[in-house]
């Protein structure tokens, strides 16, 4: 018999906490062409490949992985500019996921993004009144006379000068013009805001300044955010959950506390090393800098089995055999490894071939009993594998 582990919420939870957000084995494959007459498809880049996360509203979850992972395909498949390969994309109860283009105006109201790089994302011979206000003219939400006071309205709450409108984009900084992206997402009054590295292109000094008018923004307007960044200091004190990414899924999600206090995946133990003043506490204090060794492969031919495998200090046989499932080991963590532990405390053989019908290499084995119906869902259960004695007893 199966035993099945699913992640589904209990119903008085359920009711507790409605999640705005909820997407289910996401996947994006793009096509990569042949060269010449007639483009075959000869590939896929498999930049999302079966992602689950939930966004509460008016709470922030942070996504968190190296260049390359599928971080700003994630927000692009949300924020629909990409259709999705697979997966749902559950907004308020609505699964967007295939909604079709011409029914997406709606959507585009709710779900707003901000864009990393504050220099290409704001057309330069637009002022700042038009770029703001355009939303407002398209979507017909005030009349053309309330346009610039509202505009004006939405420099001062993101800390600009309300007589600026008249300005175009080079007349301001970095910082500046990344304000004005965050009046410009800010104008249809979203419910959520997908923050695809809002910072990165900033001076460290302005970094702090913008976050915090995130997170003014979130606590005056509760707005949810997806907030997307490629280190693990960004969103330390922005996001109460976190998943971090790897080559296309995640790998490890937990709350705050969790993840950074007991992460159990190298990865994020890598990541998590090159965060100034966080300790890694199960290694009394110890903080050293965990190096990867080698580049991210490429999406398109993934490494076998995990694909962490091939940089992972921990690798074994099993992990080139089998992917390991993202499994819940506490009330609010989940992680997918063979061997997940403490930093320096990772069990010495892997937990997962009692649920995957599989010996301790990877390979099939009877006596290992059928493989576990592993959910792919999001959120997280009132149960989970227990890591202290390898079963399904941990309980909330
Ligand atoms: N439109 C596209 N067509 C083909 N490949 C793409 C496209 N967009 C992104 N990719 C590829 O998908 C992978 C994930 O990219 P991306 O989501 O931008 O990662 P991140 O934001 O984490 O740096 C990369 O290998 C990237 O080259
Ligand atoms: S499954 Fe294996 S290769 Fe992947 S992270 Fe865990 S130990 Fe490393
Ligand atoms: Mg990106």
């Amino acid at each position: 018999m199966s035993t099945k582990l699913a992640n589904e919420p209990t119903a008085a939870s359920a009711a507790e906490d409605r999640p705005i957000l909820d997407v289910t084995n996401l996947k994006m494959y793009f096509p990569v062409k042949s060269s010449g007459l007639f483009r075959r498809t000869v590939g896929h880049v498999q930049a999302v490949d079966g992602v689950s996360f939930r966004v509460q509203p008016g709470q922030s979850l942070g996504l968190v992985g190296e260049s390359g992972c599928g971080k700003s395909t994630t927000g692009r498949l949300i924020t629909r500019l990409h259709e999705p390969t697979g997966g749902t994309i559950d907004f308020e109860g609505k699964d967007i996921a295939k909604v079709s283009a011409g029914k997406l105006k709606p959507l585009r109201r709710d779900i707003q993004m901000i864009f990393q790089d504050p220099y290409t994302s704001l057309n330069p011979r637009h002022t700042v009144g038009s770029i703001i206000g355009a939303p407002l003219a398209i979507h017909g939400i005030v009349p053309k006379s309330k346009i610039l006071p509202r505009v004006q309205e939405l420099l001062e709450i993101v800390g600009l000068n309300p007589e600026h409108y008249n300005r175009y984009p080079h007349e301001f900084s970095g910082g500046q013009r990344q304000r004005i992206g965050i009046a410009r997402a800010l104008t249809l009054q979203p419910k959520l805001l997908v923050a695809d590295e809002p910072v990165s292109a900033l001076d460290v000094s302005i970094q702090a300044q913008v976050i915090n008018l995130l997170q003014e923004l979130q606590d005056e307007f509760g707005i949810a955010f997806l907030f997307i960044a490629h280190d693990l200091a960004v969103v330390r004190h922005f996001c109460p959950e976190i998943a971090v990414m790897y080559l296309g899924k995640i790998v490890e999600i937990a709350d705050r506390d969790t993840l950074y206090s007991r992460p159990h995946h190298p990865y994020t133990q890598a990541l998590l090393s090159a965060v100034p003043d966080v300790k890694q506490a199960q290694v009394g204090g110890r903080r050293e800098r965990i190096r990867l060794q080698g580049d991210v492969p490429s999406p398109i031919n993934p490494p076998s089995g995990c694909r962490f495998r091939t940089r992972c200090p921990l690798a074994q046989e099993i992990c080139a055999r089998v992917e390991p499932p993202l499994l819940q080991i506490g009330p609010k963590h989940k992680v997918a490894c063979h061997f997940p532990g403490e930093l320096g405390q990772h069990p010495s053989k892997p937990v997962t071939p009692g649920l995957l019908g599989v010996d301790s290499t990877g390979l099939p084995d009877p006596a290992a009993g059928p493989a576990a119906e592993l959910s792919v869902g999001s959120g997280y259960s009132d149960t989970w594998f227990d890591l202290a004695n390898n079963t399904m007893g941990g309980k909330a």
